[in-house]
């Protein structure tokens, strides 16, 4: 069956059906379909197109479809353009007749865009769940080691001592951004098109706000050009998956290096660790190489979305059909990702004393002396200087920060104070540190309670 074709003297080729269907993937959106065409029958019911007796029987034949097409069958086989059509046949297998009045004064492009934000607001939301899981892991694991040291780093060298909860609240804050940015796409999603007809609305008196009510959208679409045109959406979540998936593969770049022989304290479990074929001693973190690798689908996706929309003219053009496969791959990769990530980080083990003794035997309690003495009154310029020449003494002398006494800094510049000698272990220098969104330990105490009153908040 065909939704055109009074104008046409002869059928489509074989060629070209095949390279325009798209039943393949949009048989995704079939729930979301049958859900809009219902809300237009009961449009149509109140627009005077529908008896009330018509719409009924059309709802209710929607309604068996619903559950159809659960299963396989309701697409096997099918010769469709695509979901629309698919749907419109089966109903008109059903109702006769009666189903050629369900299309009246609508047009498949605001069709796919309904069905399109239906689908795509229920994605969110399950990523918004699926990120809010994985903030809580990350608390959860920053719980377990409250007071644990660990390095943290710039340019990959150890920088300055911070507490573990404090690098695991980096990442949260990522993801609370991230979540913010999906909100924000599911703003942009949830906006009724339905009205627009093809592209210069409907001629017909439907109550769009009674529509959007029933479909629970939050607004109506303002222009019926830019509802035919418009992607943004799309767009807009996907840029916000590729966000997430960017710090999920720093995540997962960090624990791949810190559960790594070199670094070694971090412990990834079995249950998302792989051996090696070959060689017997290995567990490899495939879990956390496949977040990092999956990436680049996801970003792949945006790109691909940004390069179909670029200098298409008003309104719809049938280049848009192409969205939907970068849209369903990055929903399907994000998911996977998001779900793993939590796994790891729920059953990864923190060994404590090694990143402890990796702080302890470096220098990154240098910041912390040379502050001490810019607050003993050394200006901080001659403080580096003075730090500096103490670091290189220690190094060349094989000499770890735990090695010097008070005299010994006395003596090594009458700057230092003897007192000065306890901020060499690098849990002191930290409680200088208490400044909001500082890694001093009641800064991070606070920061962590915060943390668990805002994933309520996300929970609500
Ligand atoms: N399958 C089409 C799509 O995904 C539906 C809209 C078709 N509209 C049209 N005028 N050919 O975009």
């Amino acid at each position: 069956m065909k939704l055109w074709g009074g104008r046409f003297e002869s059928g489509p080729s074989e060629v070209f059906e095949r390279f325009s269907g798209s039943l393949d993937f949009d048989r995704r959106l079939a729930e979301a379909d049958i859900r809009g065409s219902q809300a237009f029958a009961r449009a149509l019911e109140r627009a005077g197109i529908l008896s009330a007796g018509e719409r009924e029987r059309i709802v209710a034949a929607f309604e068996e479809l619903l559950e159809e097409s659960r299963s396989e069958a309701f697409f096997a086989g099918a010769a469709d353009e695509d979901v629309h059509t698919l749907v419109i046949r089966k109903l008109k297998e059903k109702t006769g007749e009666l189903a050629d009045k369900i299309h009246t004064g609508r047009s498949r492009n605001e069709q796919v865009s309904l069905d399109t934000r239906l689908w795509l607001r229920e994605e969110i939301r399950r990523d918004q769940r699926l990120l809010v899981e994985l903030m809580a892991a990350l608390v959860d694991l920053a719980g377990r080691h409250p007071d644990a040291v660990i390095p943290g780093y710039t340019h990959l060298r150890r920088a300055q001592a911070v507490l573990w909860p404090h690098y695991l609240l980096a990442y949260f804050e990522m993801f609370a951004r991230d979540h913010e940015r999906l909100e924000n796409a599911l703003r942009r999603t949830n906006v009724l098109p339905l009205g627009s007809g093809a592209l210069a609305g409907s001629a017909f008196p439907l109550d769009r706000e009674a529509v959007a009510r029933e479909l629970g959208f939050a607004s109506l679409s303002r222009n019926s050009m830019d509802a035919a045109a418009d992607r943004d959406f799309a767009l807009d979540y996907l840029y916000a998956a590729s966000c997430v998936m960017l710090h999920l593969s720093r995540l997962s770049e960090d624990w791949i290096l810190y559960s790594s022989e070199e670094f070694g304290w971090l412990e990834l479990s079995d249950a998302v660790t792989s051996g090696s074929s070959l060689m017997p001693q290995k567990k490899n973190p495939d879990s956390l190489e496949l977040i990092r690798g999956k990436c680049g689908r996801v970003f792949g996706a945006l790109t691909s979305l940004f390069l179909t929309l670029k200098g298409l003219p008003m309104t719809y053009n049938r280049d848009m059909q192409e969205d939907k496969e970068p849209l369903f791959e990055a929903a399907d990769q994000l998911a996977g990702a998001l779900e793993m990530a939590r796994v790891v980080v729920e059953s990864a083990r923190l060994l404590p004393a090694r990143p402890e003794a990796a702080a302890e035997e470096s220098w990154v309690v240098a910041t912390d002396l040379a502050e001490a003495l810019a607050r003993a009154g050394t200006p901080f310029h001659r403080a580096h200087q003075i730090v500096g020449a103490l670091v290189l003494d220690s190094v060349r002398r094989g000499k770890k920060p735990a090695d010097w006494t008070g005299e010994d800094l006395a003596a090594f510049a009458p700057e230092f104070r003897a007192d000065m000698v306890r901020l060499l272990r690098p849990r002191e220098g930290m409680k200088t540190r208490e400044i909001p969104g500082g890694t001093g330990p009641e800064a991070v105490r606070a920061a962590l309670e915060e943390a668990a009153r805002r994933l309520e908040r996300m929970r609500a």
